[in-house]
């Protein structure tokens, strides 16, 4: 019997695949998971089948290679990265050990299938390390390829991974793996909490709001870095993923949006919730991550090769997306409670 096309997602129990999924399945992808957990009901529903397993070992993908012809993969499985620098060797297997797993896989199915198989890559602006505040204040809108010295464990896991991927696409022997990465910056979603990321102060302090609980930000007031509404975020995957691959000059692009302080945001979550109850306890390690991220991203790439723009500046995010959303989410629409 000739095997089922599909679209391989990994992580899909995450943030980003509960974003993904519905967006995949409506564009009409048959679409199978791997995940250490099973998946949301609300996921599943979307999904051909779940795999439960782990991506830095072999036996889930060895099984999706003989049942499946896998067309694409989104490979969103990662340890992030506050939960790297806790377990840096444990990071290293599931972020790097896992994606080379991906890659092998997608080599693989290209070389049955005659044809290149198309993969996505996540990655971060954790790539980036500013070595201290001068810098990042001159280097205010980074480039793809300045400043890439990691300081966390995820970081180079990431930054690492993205070379591997422009290796298989453009120099190894078959060049059969088709590899699109994007930058992403802190993503905010109003449907699902963050866990185990450094940019988790921005969603975390709405979130708290919005449920009536103090927030004890873990950055300092004038902390500043890139965030993104995870609806462009996932516009951003999508439309690297259906680019005509001559359009596209290079493997990595960032993709940005808008870049408040962590006071800025506070204001912004204070105007919704004037009760909001906001505090700022820098932690050390967290807060070295964040003064060595980049204020913000260039991403006139990926504005000029596959023409992504974001919809969604600061206040329309807020306005439009996160605090109508989170209202629903909490059972807010009243008008009243939360306040
Ligand atoms: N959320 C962000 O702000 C952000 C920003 C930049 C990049 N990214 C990248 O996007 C991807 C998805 O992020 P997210 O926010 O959805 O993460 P998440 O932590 O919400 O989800 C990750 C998923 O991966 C699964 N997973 C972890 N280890 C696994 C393993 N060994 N085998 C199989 N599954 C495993 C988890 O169970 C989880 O469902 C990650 O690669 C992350 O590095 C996220």
């Amino acid at each position: 019997m000739p095997r089922k096309p599909v679209t391989l997602v990994t992580g899909a129990g995450g943030e980003i695949g509960h974003a993904l999924i519905p967006r995949l399945a409506a564009a009409s992808h048959t679409i199978i998971t791997l995940d250490l957990k099973p998946l949301p009901a609300d996921t599943a529903a979307f999904v051909h089948r779940q795999y439960t397993g782990d991506i830095s070992a072999t036996e889930a993908i060895g099984e999706i290679a003989n049942t499946y012809k896998v067309r694409e993969i989104f490979h969103l499985a990662a340890l992030l990265s506050t939960s790297s620098e806790r377990s840096p060797a444990l990071a290293h297997k599931v972020n790097v050990g896992g994606t080379l797993n991906m890659l092998d896989l997608a080599n693989e199915q290209a070389a049955s299938q005659g044809e290149r198989v198309k993969m996505l890559f996540p990655s971060t602006i954790a790539v980036y390390g500013l070595p201290d505040r001068k810098t990042k204040n001159e280097f205010a809108r980074i480039k793809e390829h300045q400043w890439q010295q990691p300081t966390t464990m995820y970081g180079c896991n990431k930054l690492y991974c993205e070379h591997l991927g422009r290796y298989m696409a453009r120099y190894s022997a078959t060049k059969a793996v088709d590899f699109r990465c994007v930058r992403l910056p802190g993503l905010i979603s109003a449907d699902t909490l963050p866990t185990g990321g450094t940019s988790d102060f921005g969603p975390e302090m709405l979130h708290a709001a919005a449920q009536g609980k103090p927030y004890e930000c873990f950055v300092a007031e004038d902390t500043r870095i890139p965030f993104m509404a995870m609806p462009d975020a996932v516009d951003g995957i999508l439309r690297l993923m259906a680019a005509d691959a001559a359009t596209l000059t290079q493997t990595s692009y960032n993709i940005g949006a808008f870049n408040p302080s962590a006071a800025e945001f506070a204001q912004m979550v204070l105007a919704a919730f004037p009760s909001a109850q906001i505090t700022y306890k820098p932690n050390p390690l967290r807060q070295a991550i964040c003064d060595a991220w980049p204020a913000d991203v260039d991403d006139a790439p990926a504005r000029s090769d596959f023409g992504h723009y974001p919809a969604y500046d600061l206040r329309r995010a807020f306005d439009d997306y996160l605090v109508p959303a989170v209202r629903r989410r909490y059972g807010l629409d009243t008008g009243n409670a939360g306040r």
